[in-house]
């Protein structure tokens, strides 16, 4: 793990704010305690399996799930891509940043204000500049957007530069829509705080970016396969967790501040990679290693923190899954976005119309407090 996650995991705290309600929502409903996920009515299972992203984005934005012969979202993706990729030149240094986020946060920020369709044209810009990068990274030219894919694919075909199989598509299709929307999480909170004083999209999805480039947060993945690869093989998995726990350093992909269950979107991933591999077309195969690992995981935190339920988060088969597309780590976070946009969107659109800022308090514990 990167020396700089590392330390910043390790001393995170609780914030001592959990739970304060902040807005009313009709998005999303995390139950901690049971493991469930709504999005809008419908159970992450039922979303991450069968829609696309266009057909969340639909549900998220517009509270409808369409017909999957319902291709109008998908021609506002298309669209917005292909109009994104016209920035591509302008961007200048954005795109050489060595990090993908802070590349992603300089880029986003150049979408226009008033863009007709701003949903769609900020998806389009995440996906459209996240691939664009990823191949600058590599030394290669960006791959012009086929508006006529579906987002995941097309996504997967300016990162790789060939059009992905069905079986991979349909798994990047189901990582984005498990992980586009999740409550009042931390970049969500970010871009509806922005939202709330009355400022523009671009300016409240650039606040997002920037929430969820923190290792507590949409960091996680990387170091997650950091840790496979250092593990390597099951039964070395107990030995290493301990060693790492005895060092103060926390177990990436474990734990959550809401779930006090496994986290289901974690099924609903490995279920996904099951289909990958069963198809043929992963790229790697860390399945069971990564099984062995999480079950150590479980055990290990348990034994060193029986009174607290620690067990597996999205990030854990996250990295996974995007290992098996071919999806370079240090693309994770930037990947990550590229789901999570169409939650921050729906909820940037979600508080314009509540008209309320939200202005939370602070307690003073500075000189002359009672605290002190
Ligand atoms: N590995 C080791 N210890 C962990 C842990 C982990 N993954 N997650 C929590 N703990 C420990 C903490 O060190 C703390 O112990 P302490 O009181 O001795 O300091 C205690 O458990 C706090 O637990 P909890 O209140 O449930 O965690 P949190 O709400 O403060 O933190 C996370 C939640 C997600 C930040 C935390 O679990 C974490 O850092 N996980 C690893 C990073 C990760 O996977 N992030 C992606 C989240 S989707």
């Amino acid at each position: 793990m990167h020396t700089a996650t590392a330390n910043t995991v390790a001393r995170a705290k609780s914030s001592g704010l959990e739970g304060v309600v902040v807005a009313d929502s009709e998005l999303s409903e995390v139950d901690g305690e049971q493991g469930r996920l709504i999005l809008r009515g419908f159970s992450v299972e039922e979303l991450g399996h069968h829609a696309t992203l266009e057909q969340a984005a639909e549900l998220l934005w517009n509270g409808r799930l369409p017909d999957a012969g319902d291709r109008r979202m998908q021609r506002a993706f298309g669209e917005a891509r292909r109009r994104a990729f016209s920035l591509v030149p302008a961007l200048g240094p954005a795109l050489a940043l060595p990090d993908a986020m802070a590349s992603l946060r300089a880029a986003v920020a150049h979408v226009a204000e008033n863009e007709p369709e701003p949903g769609p044209a900020l998806a389009g810009a995440v996906a459209v500049f996240a691939a664009a990068w990823a191949r600058r990274a590599e030394g290669r030219a960006p791959v012009a957007p086929d508006p006529s894919l579906s987002h995941a694919a097309d996504y997967l075909r300016m990162l790789r530069g060939t059009p992905p199989s069905a079986a991979a598509e349909r798994a990047l299709s189901s990582y984005l829509v498990t992980v586009a929307d999740h409550g009042m999480n931390a970049s969500t909170f970010a871009a509806r705080v922005v939202a709330s004083t009355g400022s523009d999209a671009v300016s409240a999805i650039v606040a997002g970016i920037g929430a969820l480039k923190g290792p507590l947060h949409g960091g996680a993945p990387g170091p997650v396969l950091d840790m496979l690869d250092a593990i390597g093989a099951p039964e070395r998995a107990a030995g290493w967790l301990e060693a790492e726990l005895a060092a103060g350093r926390r177990i990436m992909g474990m734990g959550h501040r809401i779930y006090r269950v496994r986290d289901p979107r974690a099924a609903v991933l490995e279920r996904a990679i099951e289909e990958l591999e069963r198809a043929g077309d992963a790229a790697s195969r860390r399945l069971p290693l990564a099984r062995g690992v999480e079950r150590a995981a479980v055990e290990v935190l348990a034994a060193r923190y029986p009174e607290r339920a620690l067990r597996t988060n999205v990030e854990f088969y996250t990295a996974v899954l995007l290992d098996a597309l071919g999806v370079e780590r240090r693309s994770f976070s930037a990947t990550f976005a590229v789901g999570r946009v169409i939650g921050w969107y729906a909820h940037v659109e979600e508080q314009r119309r509540s008209g309320r800022l939200i202005r939370p308090a602070s307690r003073y514990v500075g000189p002359g407090s009672a605290t002190q």
